[in-house]
């Protein structure tokens, strides 16, 4: 088979090593791609917004199937003009995407079916917004209502801060995204990322995981897209997994598909696990990252019939294997990242990192320059490996983290901490 793989991120670069280990695969090529996927398959420079453009390249290289890591392409409705075209393609249409689009979009659709999340209300006016949330007082949640890159979010503890966070939101502090927002209920527990493979009809969970969004070490600082993750996520016991899957998962695919918009894709709950059992903080349309870069590791059958299975409707005989030792990532990030950073600055040492036994190193921000690696985002390097246990895994990371050479970069040092000191409990 040929395959394109749309993307740049670590997410992407995960995607491209288990797809291209696929007996399968003839071809493999990414666009825009990065210097890591750049190993794995042919980067080719296609603007993903001109969807006539990507349906001609896949006509010229006879590409069977086409597969979307991020959530902008979907959103922009390339899986539908790419079927049209009748070119297979992975992941929701445009309609579907709605569940990761829009946020307003999925809280409706969880009041009308009964999947738990936290209470909420939307406002278009920052009036009704700011005597909504004097009525309910502090702590409580305040999200611009469209896509801002997992950024859009403010856990505000005093109200003081609430009403601040609507005014930044209403004035354009994300831009478009913020011409709604929804206010919601403040939830306790922990946090996972549950992962199912759709097929508009059927759903089969993948492995589970953890990601840290806060980008300093013990859970500080402002949200980023997730500086580390692990898996599987000790806190998504069997009777988790299953309770999500039939009040949260089932219910939402029952109901897209009754609108007319069947889901197909990997579909990710981002849970919040309450002294009620698993509340929807959010869905996303598409892999985690860096969750994806643990996933793939873990991952022991192919992924590209998995892919097929749910384009084509036939996940309900499916299953997936997996590797039952842990995995962990370390984001390496650009100093500054999320804020501003500098791009180009120079990296070694990934080499010798690679070496540090069940270690594979995923790049997200790079490029190739004059011979040499060099960054080129805010997430720059995904340090991921794999043990017989979480403190295995982080402590095989961490040695390769300290063997790459990157002086305008950093990480956290604590990634896996809950899941390590869960295992230390039980020993
Ligand atoms: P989101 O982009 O919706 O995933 O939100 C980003 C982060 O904000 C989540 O990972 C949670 O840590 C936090 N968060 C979002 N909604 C809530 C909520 N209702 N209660 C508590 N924390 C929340
Ligand atoms: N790591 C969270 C996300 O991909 O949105």
């Amino acid at each position: 088979m040929n395959i394109l793989l749309i993307g740049s991120g670590g997410r992407e670069h995960a995607l491209a090593w288990k797809i291209a280990g696929s007996p399968l695969v003839t071809k493999l090529w990414c666009t825009p791609g990065n210097a890591g996927i750049a190993q794995e398959a042919e980067c080719v420079p296609l603007d993903v917004t001109d969807h006539a453009a990507v349906i001609a390249f896949c006509k010229t290289n006879a590409v069977d199937l086409v597969v979307v890591g991020p959530e902008v392409p979907l959103a922009a409705g390339i899986v539908d003009d790419l079927a049209a075209a009748g070119i297979k393609a992975f992941g929701p249409s445009k309609a579907a995407a709605q569940l990761e689009g829009s946020k307003g979009f999925t809280k409706d659709l969880c009041r009308a079916n009964n999947i738990p999340t936290a209470a909420y209300e939307r406002f278009n006016d920052p009036a009704a917004a700011k005597a909504y949330i004097r009525a309910q007082g502090a702590p409580i949640v305040i999200k611009a209502d469209g896509l801002a890159a997992g950024k859009g979010v403010v856990v505000a503890m005093t109200l003081d801060e609430a009403l601040a966070a609507i005014d930044m939101m209403f004035e354009g502090g994300f831009g478009g995204a913020g011409a709604q927002v929804v206010v919601e209920e403040f939830m306790q527990g922990e946090e996972a990322s549950f992962f199912a493979l759709c097929d508009g009809e059927h759903a089969l969970a993948l492995a589970t995981a953890q990601d840290h969004k806060r980008v300093f070490d013990g859970d500080k600082g402002p949200n980023t897209g997730g500086m580390g993750a692990y898996s599987p996520a000790p806190v998504m016991t069997d009777e988790m997994c299953r309770r999500t899957m039939d009040e949260i998962i089932h219910p939402t695919l029952r109901a897209m598909a009754a609108k007319g918009m069947p889901f197909r894709g990997v579909l990710f709950a981002g849970l919040m696990i309450t002294a009620q059992g698993p509340k929807l903080i959010e869905y996303n349309v598409r892999f985690g990252d860096p969750e994806c870069q643990v996933l793939m590791l873990r991952m022991m059958s192919d992924i590209v019939p998995a892919l097929l299975a749910a384009i084509d409707g036939q996940l309900k005989n499916f299953d997936l294997r997996w590797f039952p030792d842990p995995a962990l990532t370390v984001v390496m990030a650009a100093k500054g990242y999320p804020g501003d950073y500098a791009k180009g600055t120079r990296i070694d040492g990934l080499d010798e990192a690679a070496k540090v036994e069940g270690v594979e190193i995923f790049h997200a921000g790079t490029a190739s320059k004059d011979g040499h690696i060099v960054a080129n985002g805010g997430r720059v390097l995904n340090v991921t490996a794999s043990g017989k246990t979480v403190a295995e895994a982080q402590r095989r990371a961490y040695e390769a983290v300290d063997r790459i050479k990157w002086l305008d970069g950093f990480c956290r040092r604590d990634i896996g901490w809950q899941a390590v000191k869960r295992e230390k409990a039980t020993r």
